[in-house]
């Protein structure tokens, strides 16, 4: 994986069809997706329940591209080898997961991934700053996490801040929740590279008929990049 601050769509398998996993991921990914966005949630730090290691390891074989997991679960570090071992590229872990995030980022990058750390809404952007070299993605949650669905809200002051501490290291900045072409240009412009999207690409497709998942994932990634300058 080669570092570079162009948008990136991340569909958030989420909003998939759950009993067709395989064929939505290669449908997303035929339609112009450059990440596949996977939700680990444990009913415990979020309200919400999806899937563990095993699924994810099923997961493996669909995604050409880049399996960017994220972890919606507390604890975190008893899980890291699993999820390494599953196939995971990302493995992000939240900021407010427990005491040790400093630690667990070093265990993710130990385990031979990418080391993400997310942020809640509620959570400043101060609380990654002793993070940043131990840091290869800052997830911003721009909902409050365990649904997908759920309206944006408007952080692009944390999002501003991010981009300022992160100067020239090569860290991305990854929104998730609520993004859409009404969305995704504020957060651009305020610095971020990688775009979660869950309902605005799913919505109106299915694996049967992906074309309109290609039609959302490109108007989210043009009105980004003309907020940013980047559309050619
Ligand atoms: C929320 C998840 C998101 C979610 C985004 O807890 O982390 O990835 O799927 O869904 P939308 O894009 O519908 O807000
Ligand atoms: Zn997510």
């Amino acid at each position: 994986m080669s570092f570079d601050r162009s948008i990136k769509i991340a569909p958030s398998i989420l909003s998939a069809d759950f009993a067709d996993f395989g064929r939505e991921i290669r449908a997303i990914e035929d339609q112009g997706a450059d990440w596949v966005h996977v939700d680990v949630m444990d009913g415990h730090f979020v309200p919400n329940l999806t899937f563990g290691p095993p699924a994810v390891k099923a997961f493996r074989p669909h995604v050409k591209t880049v399996m960017d997991v994220h972890l919606m679960i507390a604890p975190v570090d008893p899980y890291i080898d699993a999820f390494a071992e599953a196939g995971a590229d990302i493995l992000t872990a939240h900021v407010e997961a427990g005491p040790h995030i400093h630690r667990t980022l070093q265990a993710i990058r130990a385990a031979g991934m990418k080391a993400g750390v997310a942020l809640n809404p509620g959570t400043p952007a101060e609380s990654v700053a002793h993070l940043l070299d131990l840091t290869d993605l800052i997830c911003v949650m721009t909902v409050n996490p365990g649904f997908g669905g759920q309206k944006f809200i408007d952080l692009t002051d944390k999002v501003r801040s991010l981009r300022a501490m992160i100067g020239d290291r090569p860290v991305h900045i990854e929104i998730d929740g609520g993004v859409t072409p009404d969305t995704a240009p504020l957060v651009a412009r305020a610095g971020a590279d990688v775009l979660v999207a869950g309902s605005a690409v799913f919505k109106g497709g299915s694996a049967d008929n992906a074309a309109p998942y290609g039609d959302n994932i490109r108007a989210i990634r043009e009105a980004a990049e003309l907020a940013t300058g980047q559309f050619a």
